[in-house]
């Protein structure tokens, strides 16, 4: 069976990291007997430099013919210093994952054992973490009406969100549950905000149709504080778009390394799947950015798509390789050598083949 696939590159160490996850994906086609059939397309910076459109209706017409799409990262400086930029990177993005439906973003995060002593928590705090959080990704205040008024002396940035936005990424976080521990923390800020009473209220009269799942609600503040004090309590966390946005970049860290997580946007009918990190366009074109958080997400893409098989291999690869100590700088041990971005992906794809 052929599956299709749009690859979308996008800036800094993007296509690096793209491509060692090609490779991976053609390893396994090779050892599954499955065709990847690959169309490339541009997002990001790379689009406006070539386009002067962060996401270009060519790349939005593969993206809506595919069936899963492997992203890199996008983000380049020379916009992020110029906050007077008309076209930005992120709207890219931003209007990728609305156009496409993406309402549900899934980051697990979970513990390497040989990277355990480079997390900034205790290993006794670290013990069992293994969680998912769900997050809203095409509504809240990322999406709600903004601008300036009084002259440019105010400013206002709306969160929105409608009861039927709620319930499908709540009911898709509970059946996420279901197929785990059973246990959902719903993350608000239901003491303040009329938006996260709504979430509660929806969370509340969806959870008597999991009454196998036990729901705790939680204050984002304290959320926050929980992520780093008994990480190993959750299970699966929802939450709306810019709590998710926040407290995934707090509960990506706690692995160790920022290169090492994956991360899934899920429509009803389209999947995109991308590393966590940015474009660490420090290390652009330098062959040593870490491609692993990459390759785990053409993992998760597998998954996905059916073949659980398939994405095992690749798990079981990049523990075989961090094992090995195959790794780059960023999680090189004391009198280690640090690979490269390619030898990392070379180690894995071959690991794949054995
Ligand atoms: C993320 C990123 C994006 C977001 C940016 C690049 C717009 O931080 O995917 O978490 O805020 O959603
Ligand atoms: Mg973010």
């Amino acid at each position: 069976m052929v599956h299709k696939i749009a690859i979308l590159p996008g800036d800094g160490i993007g296509p690096e990291i793209v491509e060692e996850a090609v490779k991976v994906l053609d390893a396994v086609a090779e050892k599954f007997g499955h065709k990847f059939a690959y169309t490339r397309a541009l997002v990001g910076a790379a689009a406006i430099d070539a386009t002067g459109d962060p996401y270009p209706a060519a790349t939005y017409k593969i993206c809506r013919e595919v069936d899963a799409i492997l992203f890199g990262a996008i983000g380049d400086p020379k916009f992020d210093n110029d906050p007077a930029a008309k076209v930005r990177p992120e709207q890219g993005l931003l209007r990728m994952r609305k156009s496409l439906g993406l309402f549900a973003n899934l980051r697990p995060v979970q513990i390497f054992e040989a990277l355990a002593d480079r997390s900034p928590l205790k290993a006794a705090v670290l013990k069992g973490v293994d969680f998912v959080c769900v997050r809203e990704l095409t509504g809240g205040i990322y999406f709600g009406e903004r601008g300036r008024d009084e002259g440019g002396e105010r400013a206002f940035d709306v969160c929105t969100y409608t009861r039927a936005e709620v319930e499908r990424i709540v009911r898709m976080a509970f059946d996420l549950a279901m197929k785990r521990r059973r246990k959902l923390t719903v993350v608000d800020k239901a003491n303040v905000l009329e938006t996260s009473r709504l979430w509660r209220e929806t969370a509340r009269s969806i959870a008597t149709e999991y009454p196998e799942v036990e729901v705790e609600y939680m204050f984002v503040d304290n959320a926050a504080m929980q992520i780093v004090t008994r990480p190993a309590a959750f299970d699966v966390m929802v939450t709306e778009n810019m709590f998710g946005d926040i407290l995934t970049d707090e509960a990506s860290v706690i692995s160790g390394s920022l290169g090492m997580l994956p991360s899934a946007s899920i429509g009803s009918e389209h999947a995109l799947f991308e590393p966590i990190h940015g474009s660490y366009p420090q290390a652009a074109g330098k062959n040593i950015a870490n491609p692993m958080a990459t390759i785990l997400s053409a993992a998760m893409m597998l998954e996905h798509l059916g073949l659980a098989e398939e994405g095992a291999a690749i798990r079981r690869a990049v523990d075989a390789t961090l094992e090995a100590g195959i790794v780059t700088e960023d999680l090189v041990k004391k009198g280690g050598r640090a690979y490269h971005t390619s030898e990392v992906g070379d180690h894995i794809s071959r690991h794949i083949a054995l």
